[in-house]
């Protein structure tokens, strides 16, 4: 017995030595010490058939092992313990990546946050639509050159008979499908709900066959839209100029320059005065600002709608009047200050260099 106690005291040493975590350290510990099966428990069992004379010695030395095991445990166990909460917890944590939303996204709920106040409510309609509410109904009938500007993805199909709301006045019976290339085309499906007045806005997916510096063949639209009695060109100037304030800051001023389309009578051209020159055209060091074109950036088509388009969604121009405006929501959000994206496509090639520069 006490050469089995000596030879457990030097196997537990020489074990112990190579125990390096708390883990190992519970399994040495249950070897040796568990109730049921330790190595010491079951050699202490035999301390019965140890005899008269030698009791006293050999229980002093089974005390002094399971002792010194307890103790080299408690030591080992104390300084891994040490270890672990050897650690600096003022060090700032490394933050794990966070992505954010997409720029055109940004740009949407911004536009959402600062017309919405003024009761414009945002619809929905569906990307592929018919010609009909493309082009027909926008006073660009048929073979209308005007269409060409729009540069349109059309389905390849021969027209079919379209499926119009009860109330459509439906100017024509068969149709074609597109991918809508403008937001103006919800124009007429908006008064075709027959509610007055109207005020909305439309902010959404357009599609055209063009690829360059500052055209994607997917992008995004805005299209508000007020029909009301006495609308008139002042409102349409008084909520672009609110809206350029907000969205580009509070020294941006705008401008309307006359223009064309088929579905606003007059038509204008919005522009508004650039971020970089101030709107002088020159910059600090009297060079030409190589923003924009002597002061003005070109943002926004807009116009009092014309009453061919009353008449097709059933409004009668005599009584009502409206006017509409639209641009792009991607070069709108590259023509705020400081932000120089100067090609559109880089939001949409999903370069993490370009994504986290915001
Ligand atoms: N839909 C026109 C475009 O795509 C913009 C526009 C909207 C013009 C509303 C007038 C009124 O260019």
């Amino acid at each position: 017995m006490k050469q089995k106690l000596i030879q457990l005291k030097e196997e537990f040493t020489a074990e112990i030595a190579d125990v390096k975590d708390l883990k190992k350290l519970e399994t040495l510990e249950n070897k040796y010490l568990s109730r049921k099966s330790g190595l010491l428990t079951n050699l202490m069992k035999g301390i019965k058939e140890v005899a008269k004379e030698e009791i006293a010695e050999i229980g002093t030395l089974a005390n002094e092992t399971k002792n010194y095991i307890i103790n080299k445990l408690e030591e080992l166990r104390a300084s891994l313990n040490r270890d672990l909460i050897d650690f600096d917890f003022t060090v700032p944590g490394k933050k794990p990546p966070v992505g954010h939303l997409h720029l055109a996204t940004i740009a949407i709920r911004e536009i959402e946050s600062i017309l919405e106040p003024l009761g414009f409510i945002r619809v929905r309609h569906p990307d592929v639509e018919w010609d009909y509410y493309a082009f027909e109904t926008l006073n660009m009938p048929g073979d209308h050159p005007a269409r060409d500007d729009w540069e349109t993805f059309f389905i390849d199909e021969a027209p079919i008979k379209m499926n119009l709301p009860e109330n459509s006045l439906k100017l024509v019976k068969e149709g074609r499908r597109l991918l809508t290339p403008h937001t103006s085309s919800i124009q007429v499906r908006e008064m075709e709900k027959g509610i007055l007045p109207i005020r909305m806005m439309n902010i959404s997916k357009c599609y055209r066959r063009q690829i360059d510096i500052s055209h994607v063949p997917m992008f995004h639209q805005l299209e508000g839209l007020v029909i009301d009695k006495d609308i008139n060109i002042t409102h349409l100037k008084g909520t672009i100029d609110y809206f350029v304030k907000k969205f580009f800051g509070e020294n941006r001023t705008i401008r309307l320059r006359p223009h064309h389309f088929q579905f606003t009578e007059p038509s204008f051209e919005v522009d508004i005065s650039c971020g970089l020159c101030q709107g002088t055209g020159k910059l600090e060091d009297g060079s030409s600002c190589r923003m924009c074109k002597e002061g003005w950036l070109e943002l926004a088509g807009a116009g009092m709608v014309h009453p061919n388009v009353l008449k097709a969604g059933g409004i009668d121009p005599n009584v009502y009047s409206g006017f509409a405006f639209g641009w792009g929501v991607e070069r709108c959000f590259s023509m705020k200050s400081g932000l120089n994206i100067d090609d559109l496509r880089l939001m949409y090639k999903n370069d993490l260099r370009f994504n986290e520069q915001f």
